[in-house]
């Protein structure tokens, strides 16, 4: 167990037979003695805002196998996009981390930059949540996929050029070598979001981190991205954290789920299982708000309230002001996360949460 009382480990990985798990892996592909590339542990991160020292992040553990994709979701401000910087090193200035990131069994946290660095970009590919830091506006894309390549492999000119132009091709950017010479904005969002990944891409990492990759695009570049992913996946054996607040795009991609409120793992798990029976009142908020998530013909229901700030943070469960279930004692005890018998982790008291009423469908009534 972890110092926290959480278990070390997650649930177990998603038995669905993949392409990747029969595929010879190469060299580069070591995994950790439990057979995870990527292995998060009591994972925190402190930041100083105007009201003093607030933990965003709070004892988060994950995992992620070769070839999986997990998805870390939850609404606006819930820590996710912290998360995945901080296993990279690119946290805000000040920002203070604390439990252990080990990579293809190497800790991360703590690594000095120059071996951060080497890190992102070469084993860690990072697509981040505002497209413009992705991709510089100014220069061609030759220029920033070759320079990245060179600079992390020690390519020559022509061959980076080349890794570029199979790079394109595997995000499927028509006619490549015509795109390499083009700058950013001469693309589409989705262009512009298949290119981002083929950066991320170019130097073969074991990982792939996108956040919110998918966010502002229209619904049918969305499920391109979305396949793209999945693809790469499946042909290259990369393992994907997808980071968004969409669970309606998690539900179709991913194996594993994490939600997480207020910076803490709320429930985590095997995706249909989670998604499809949530076991945590935030989770089934959340479901119940998606359009078509819930009963042919019912109203989605959104969660009452908004998420709340660093600044505010509620004592005991995060989620209490919100949730409908709640008893005296949430205000003031942090529920414990355990493990239940089909494997997944629920950080609430209340289980099972009461049946609802069967829904009345506005269409059926007479
Ligand atoms: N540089 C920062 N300084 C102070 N607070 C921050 C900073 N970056 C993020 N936060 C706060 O930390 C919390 C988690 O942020 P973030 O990880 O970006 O959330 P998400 O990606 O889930 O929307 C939010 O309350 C956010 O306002
Ligand atoms: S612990 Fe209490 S407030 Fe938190 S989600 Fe469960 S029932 Fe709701
Ligand atoms: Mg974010």
């Amino acid at each position: 167990m972890s110092a926290n009382g959480r278990p070390e480990t997650g649930p177990a990985t998603v038995a669905r037979p993949r392409a990747a798990d029969s595929r010879p892996t190469g060299p580069d592909n070591r995994r950790t003695s439990t057979g995870s590339v990527l292995e998060v542990e009591n994972l925190s991160v402190a930041l100083r805002t105007s009201h003093g020292i607030r933990r965003a992040v709070d004892g988060i553990s994950f995992s992620i196998g070769a070839g999986e994709i997990l998805g870390i979701a939850g609404e606006s401000g819930s820590g996710k996009t912290l998360t995945a910087l901080s296993l990279l090193g690119l946290l805000p200035l000040g920002a203070r981390t604390s439990g252990s990131v080990r990579f293809e069994g190497r800790e991360l946290l703590g690594l000095k930059r120059r071996q951060l660095r080497e890190v992102r970009g070469k084993q860690v590919g990072l697509v981040s949540q505002d497209p413009a830091t992705s991709l510089h506006p100014l220069l061609r894309i030759d220029v920033q996929m070759t320079e990245h390549v060179r600079a992390h492999l020690g390519f020559s000119k022509d061959k980076a050029r080349q890794r570029a132009i199979e790079m394109l091709t595997a995000v499927r950017i028509p006619d490549p070598e015509t795109a390499l010479f083009a700058h950013p904005h001469q693309f589409s969002g989705g262009m512009r979001q298949r290119i981002a990944i083929a950066m991320a891409l170019a130097c073969e990492p074991r990982l792939l981190i996108a956040d919110e990759p998918t966010t502002s695009l229209d619904v049918t570049v969305q499920a391109g991205i979305l396949r793209l992913l999945d693809r790469l996946r499946r042909e290259r054996g990369v393992s994907v954290m997808i980071i968004t607040h969409d669970l309606g795009v998690l539900s179709s991609i991913s194996d594993r789920i994490c939600i997480l409120y207020g910076g803490r793992v709320a429930e985590y798990g095997v995706t249909p299982a989670v998604l499809g029976t949530p076991r945590h009142p935030y989770t089934e908020g959340l479901m119940r708000s998606l359009p078509g998530a819930s009963a042919a013909g019912a109203a989605m229901v959104p969660i009452q309230g908004a998420p709340p700030s660093l600044d505010s943070m509620p004592g005991g469960c995060a989620f209490h002001p919100r949730c409908e279930w709640a008893r005296e004692s949430c205000r003031t005890t942090v529920p414990a996360l355990r493990s239940l018998d089909d494997g997944r982790q629920l950080a609430c008291d209340v289980d099972p949460l009461p049946a609802r009423p069967a829904q009345v469908s506005p269409v059926g009534r007479s």
